[in-house]
């Protein structure tokens, strides 16, 4: 029987119980555990008339189990049924692949798809970090420079294990790019404000305010139109647009959240924010030295800034101090 299946695949195999060179019960097994042979359909043909044999034979893998002796024109249509329903799992098991391949030219073309979209996203939020930088030409450099400061005070947070279990599930490079949209609300105000030259009077600074609450609108409208897995870059921005004027002491915009009400990330920014006021130049005043800032900033400990988060800063004052040469060096050039 083997010697004839290396020669040719049969559509379905009638095999009787008691042969003389090996038995059907030995020879399903082996026909089963083939790669080659497990698919070909297995009918018993045998004189064996008893539940038992017929239940092996029919756990052993076989598809049918005809007793011995039998009626021809039966036993033909028990073949023809088999054989429709062999035709019928082949057919199925192409439109399987063919369905798996569709399936995965999909996704393919999805996925095409779905980093076309990401990169229009970043240039999107390049755009728009550009534009808030432009708007406010003043502060020139601004916005990439606090993003430095925030990553300086996060290895500083790590030095001192200050806040360490709120951070350890942090994903730090999204919380530095997102905090290039904390002035976004810039764009709706006035130029007048904007870009005067000397102190805000009172009713200009209450419109200046607004930038932290506006940012957040903006940044709400922005999230309304992206995929759900960039809201949580998004919900990062519009907490730290939203939180980086709040105060320690509770004296800040613009809700006057005060201690550890203020988000952990706005507490932050508060001191990035702050030291990149002090080191630049403005209309209305010079550009600090790096050591009359921290100094300032020390002295803002549990009044403007979270005291832990100032220990922070001083641990890695050093980086601040280093960073700031290199970008006046780099702006001397
Ligand atoms: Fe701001
Ligand atoms: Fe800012």
């Amino acid at each position: 029987m083997f010697d004839l299946l290396s020669k040719i695949t049969p559509a379905i195999i009638l095999l009787d119980i008691n042969m003389p060179e090996i038995n059907g019960v030995e020879a399903i097994k082996i026909l089963k555990s083939s790669p080659h042979y497990a698919d070909i359909p297995v009918i018993f043909l045998t004189s064996i008339n008893n539940k038992g044999s017929e239940l092996e034979g029919l756990c052993l893998g076989a598809v049918d189990y005809i007793t011995k002796p039998f009626e021809p024109l039966l036993l033909l249509k028990r073949v023809e049924i088999h054989l429709t329903i062999i035709k019928q799992r082949l057919k199925m098991e192409e439109q399987g692949k063919k369905l798996k391949n569709f399936n995965e030219n999909l996704q393919k073309m999805v996925a095409e798809e779905t980093e076309k979209v990401s990169k229009l996203q970043v240039s999107v939020l390049e755009t728009v970090v550009d534009l808030v930088e432009s708007r406010d030409d003043i502060t020139g450099g601004h916005i990439s420079r606090t993003m430095n400061w925030l990553k300086y005070l996060f290895s500083g947070l790590i030095e001192t294990g200050a806040y360490a279990d709120e951070i350890e599930d942090w994903d730090v490079d999204l919380v530095l790019q997102s905090s290039r949209l904390h002035d976004v609300g810039k764009i709706s105000i006035s130029d007048a404000i904007l870009k005067k030259k000397g102190k805000l009077t009172e009713a200009e600074f209450e419109e200046m305010k607004t930038h932290t609450t506006i940012g957040a609108s903006i940044i709400d409208r922005i999230c309304d139109s992206l995929p759900k897995d960039n809201h949580q870059f998004m919900n990062q921005a519009k907490i730290l647009a939203l939180t980086h004027h709040e105060k320690w002491d509770g004296t800040g915009y613009p809700y006057g959240l005060a201690g550890e009400e203020i988000p952990l990330q706005g507490r932050l920014m508060a001191i990035a924010d702050v030291y990149d006021a002090l080191i630049s130049e403005r209309p209305y005043k010079s550009a600090l030295s790096h050591e009359m800032a921290e100094r300032i900033i020390i002295a803002g400990a549990g009044a403007h800034f979270d005291p832990r988060l100032v220990a922070a800063f001083q641990k890695v004052s050093w980086k601040f101090a280093q960073g700031l040469s290199s970008t006046a060096l780099a702006a001397s050039f």
